[in-house]
């Protein structure tokens, strides 16, 4: 079962997974309420993996509606979690680097103290404690980061838009992080189903580093532009709700001691997936 199947990450699993030749109930909004335990339970009863891409991504409207969103981000995780110790099911939890402050200097290991700096970090870190409190022996949690996909609004989209509708534009080089697609992700969960890892938490992001003036001046690229008509500003310049971490790289650890593959190269990635990116308003 995939949940939040038609969000951004949601879709790519799904497709993914029913092309790695698994059976796959999608459900979204409308389809199940995620909050009510005796409905989870019951349609857990034989489903072999919970896939949880469902939740609150809104960053700035989450310092206002932090109770809302901790029912997406904390509840419905907590729901899941109990449903599935009750059903035998294993429990993939899609997470976040908004979970650690973004002040370190080195990648964040995966068993970094969490201290999330917004409200939708609190409330992702819930979900993660609510996982682990609730399913000790058998969830994954999945961190990702700075997600991009065909399926739904991201950066290259918007840098790309802007680009060509104004012919310049600048961008923050002063938050560092590792552009990750959708797709990705979605192929390192189902490597780590398949091989039955350990329980435990993971990290789902490209390697390498970049700023997001850097991302920005691949995209511009990719779009058949002239990378320099992107300019370098800082954080100042664009004043959000939420704070935005300076420093998400998350390091690899925990995959490379199970033996699985990490995600390759941003740059590299980013190559493979821009055409398709690109090509999806
Ligand atoms: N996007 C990023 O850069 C990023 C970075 C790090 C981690 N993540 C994590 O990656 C995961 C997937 O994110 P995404 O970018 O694919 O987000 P997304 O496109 O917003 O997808 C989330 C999906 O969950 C659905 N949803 C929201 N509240 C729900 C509820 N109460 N019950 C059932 N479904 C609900 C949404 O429906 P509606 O659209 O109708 O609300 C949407 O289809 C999330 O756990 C997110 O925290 C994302």
């Amino acid at each position: 079962m995939v949940t939040g199947a038609k969000g951004m990450l949601g879709t790519d699993a799904t497709a993914l997974l029913e092309g790695r030749g698994h059976d796959v109930v999608g459900v979204d909004l409308g389809d199940l309420e995620l909050t009510d335990a005796a409905a989870v339970k019951a349609a857990l009863g034989d489903v072999d993996v919970v896939l949880n891409c469902a939740a609150w991504t809104a960053v700035d409207d989450a310092e206002e509606r932090e109770d809302d969103a901790r029912v997406a981000n904390a509840t419905i995780p907590q729901v899941l979690a109990e449903a599935a110790a009750a059903t035998g099911t294993r429990l993939v939890h899609i997470s976040t680097d908004y979970v650690f402050a973004g002040d370190a200097t080195s990648p964040y290991a995966e068993d970094a103290p969490m201290a999330p700096r917004s409200a939708y970090g609190r409330t992702k870190a819930a979900g993660e404690t609510a996982v682990r409190e609730g399913l000790p022996d058998a969830h994954l949690i999945v961190r990702t980061a700075w997600l991009y996909g065909a399926h739904g609004g991201c950066f290259p989209k918007t840098i790309a838009r802007v680009a060509a509708e104004r012919g310049g534009l600048s961008v923050v080089d002063d938050q560092v992080g590792q552009p990750t697609w959708t797709r990705d992700v979605a192929d390192l969960v189902a490597r780590l189903v398949e091989a039955d890892a350990p329980a435990g938490t993971y990290h789902a992001t490209s390697g390498g580093e970049t700023s997001w003036f850097g991302f920005a001046q691949r995209v511009v690229e990719a779009a058949g532009l002239d990378p320099a008509i992107v300019t370098a500003t800082d954080s100042a310049a664009f004043p959000r709700p939420a704070p935005r971490p300076a420093y998400s790289v998350l390091g690899h650890g925990a995959l490379e001691r199970i033996g699985v593959a990490a995600i390759g190269d941003w740059e590299e990635r980013w190559s493979q997936a821009s055409g398709e990116v690109l090509a999806t308003p």
